[in-house]
């Protein structure tokens, strides 16, 4: 596996970053990237990993925890360095993080829609667990459509 260089975001790879996201197809229209890389950076409990092979940014990952579990956010690989085991590269990065905090486990959700990546996550060790996913939007005029 080629070496993966991972540090946190800085203020020169947000666009990059927002950029992969949306390539990876994770972007939604409700999700201002560069709103969220800056939340995110602001709180203690969370950070945005970037990985970059050859100096070019390939991987990343939002990661944080609420004081009890971990989660990721925003896992992403180029779509041109898939299969290159940077997926695995940055989930270890972002298990490493929250290990750091002192966090023992890490749940994290995949949408309906991308079954697919269940056999990456499976692969790294991640079981499925059969909960009920609940959410409120608590600032209503954030809310869709
Ligand atoms: C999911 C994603 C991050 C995986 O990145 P990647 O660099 O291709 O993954 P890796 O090369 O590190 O693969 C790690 C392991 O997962 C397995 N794997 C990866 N994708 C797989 C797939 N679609 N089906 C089966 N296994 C898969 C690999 O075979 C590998 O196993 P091994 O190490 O035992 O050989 C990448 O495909 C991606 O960015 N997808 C689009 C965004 C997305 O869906 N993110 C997840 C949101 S929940």
């Amino acid at each position: 596996m080629p070496a993966l260089d991972i540090a946190e975001i800085a203020d020169a790879d947000v666009e990059a970053v927002a950029a992969l996201w949306a390539r990876c197809g994770l972007t939604r229209p409700w999700n201002d990237p560069a709103a969220d890389i800056a939340f995110a950076r602001s709180v203690p409990g969370a950070a945005v990993l970037v990985g970059r092979a050859g100096g070019e940014i390939v991987a990343s990952a939002m990661v944080g925890h609420d004081g009890h579990r971990g989660t990721v956010y925003y896992v992403s690989v180029d779509p041109d360095r898939q299969g290159e085991g940077h997926g695995r590269g940055i989930m270890a990065a972002a298990e490493d993080w929250l290990r750091r905090q002192g966090v023992w486990k890490l749940n994290l959700m995949v949408r309906a829609d991308n079954t697919r990546v269940v056999a990456f996550y499976n692969a790294l060790g991640y079981d499925t667990e059969e909960r009920i996913n609940m959410s409120k939007w608590l600032d209503p005029s954030k809310r869709p459509g």
